[in-house]
């Protein structure tokens, strides 16, 4: 379907045969994304890996994620990391377990994330005194802000609206923040001369290039998007719950923490998973911008149109998925062989092609890992409220780059063996 969104022709993608050519063929000009107004102000025009321009600044990003974060033997190196960060935040919920107090899922849940990566790029936690809050009230800015329409994006000729309606000043604003956060955590690895070896990702990187260090930002909000859908799909589907609970307890019998080996053995789990990935996939829309003419499908398509591939209807199709196609049902994917790491055009919650989510295995232990442990050690039960019908969280979204519940999920969490 093409639309004239004001001056700017948008093609929008949402059958899995289009996608397949143009997220798995090699031709570079389907490789670059539109860059809407957050990413001139927010993202200084788009230096970071998710936005750069296909190119070699974009290959060399790409590249030390790969080599010095995101391969395997890296993943697999943070066990121990994960497995300390995760007991902490279910030492949170015992004790809110034993004062009966309500929890904000979501809040805990960005916590235990900043706390794994910035442990793991920026060497150690920042607590709310030294910059962690900033750094966390910045980054839910951030996805507010590309949740916003600007004019000026596709009216060029009205884009003083934007101007005068102090949008532009707050990015520019928090945009200076974050910046000044992350100078000081250079400067702090700067001054920390005495390391002998690169220990975090900023020593990598400053030791790569020592004048010119690129600002990186791994994302987190995703894995947390994930996790806060599937544990609402979960509290609306009991006996999932249960039937997932069950596997968790026979798999993993003695000790109360899950652990990584544990957890690979779990089939449930990763049915589960899956389908919170198809009906609640983080980036539902896919962007693209075709740098040349080309030709798709038998249609001329110029140069300059901006490409949305439409992941969230693909997944809900009911003639790929079957009538109950918008319904929560891990056990549709048991013995199933579509997978979603970007090579079946029927399940792309992790994109596909050349700008495939490089994060995919980082994401997935860590989700998993995170799903196992909340579920076998507490009872959920939601809070009363806005976002709550029958006793049941309710499953409306809020716009942003990353679609996330509409209204917090509050719960109580108790102990299963109390
Ligand atoms: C459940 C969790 C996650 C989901 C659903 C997700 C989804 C996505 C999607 C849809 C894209 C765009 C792909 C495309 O346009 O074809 C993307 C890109 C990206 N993701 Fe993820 N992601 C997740 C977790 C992560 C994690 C944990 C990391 C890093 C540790 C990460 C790093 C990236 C990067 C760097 C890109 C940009 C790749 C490029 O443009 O070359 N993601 N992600």
């Amino acid at each position: 379907m093409l639309i004239h969104f004001g001056n700017v022709p948008l093609l929008v993608i949402s059958c899995p045969q289009v996608t397949n050519d143009i997220v798995k063929t090699y031709n570079p000009n389907f490789a670059n994304r539109l860059k809407l107004k957050p990413v001139d102000i927010y993202l200084n025009g788009g230096r970071d890996i998710l936005f750069a321009s296909y190119g070699e600044d974009w290959k060399n990003l790409k590249s030390l994620c790969m080599v010095h974060l995101l391969n395997n033997k890296m993943v697999r190196s943070f066990e121990k990391l994960r497995e300390e960060e995760i007991k902490v935040l279910t030492k949170k919920l015992e004790e809110a377990c034993s004062s009966s107090s309500p929890v904000y899922l979501r809040k805990l849940l960005l916590t235990l994330t900043s706390d794994i990566i910035c442990r793991i790029t920026l060497g150690r936690k920042y607590n709310s005194e030294e910059g962690g809050t900033i750094y966390k009230n910045l980054e839910m800015a951030s996805s507010e802000f590309f949740g916003k329409f600007f004019v000026g994006d596709f009216f060029p000729s009205l884009a003083w609206i934007d101007r005068i309606s102090g949008i532009e000043d707050e990015m520019k604003d928090v945009n200076n923040k974050l910046n000044g956060f992350l100078d000081s955590i250079v400067q702090e690895h700067v001054d920390a001369a005495d390391h002998e070896e690169p220990s975090d990702f900023v020593d990598i990187l400053l030791s790569i290039q020592k004048d010119q260090t690129k600002r990186f930002e791994l994302d987190r909000a995703t894995t947390v998007t994930l996790l806060e859908w599937t544990m609402t799909e979960l509290m609306r589907h009991l006996e999932c719950m249960k039937k997932l609970r069950d596997e968790i307890s026979s798999v993993s019998a003695h000790n109360s923490y899950v652990t990584e080996k544990e957890v690979e053995k779990m089939d449930c789990l990763h049915c589960v998973i899956k389908e919170g990935l198809r009906l609640h996939p983080s980036g539902p829309l896919l962007s693209r911008i075709f740098t040349e003419d080309i030709q798709l499908k038998g249609y001329d398509i110029a140069a300059g149109t901006q490409v949305i591939i439409n992941a969230w209807s693909i997944q809900r199709n009911p003639d790929i998925w079957g009538h109950d196609a918008e319904e929560y049902k891990p056990e549709r994917h048991f013995g199933s062989n579509i997978d979603f790491i970007g090579s079946d055009p029927k399940f792309i919650p992790f994109g596909g092609g050349r700008r495939r989510c490089p994060g995919i295995g980082f994401a997935m232990v860590l989700s998993k890992l995170t799903l196992a442990n909340l579920v076998k050690q507490f009872n959920w039960r939601v809070m009363v409220g806005p976002g709550v019908d029958d006793d049941k969280p309710d499953l409306a979204e809020a716009p942003g780059i990353d679609v996330c519940r509409k209204f917090p999920l509050i719960v109580f969490p108790s102990l299963v063996h109390a």
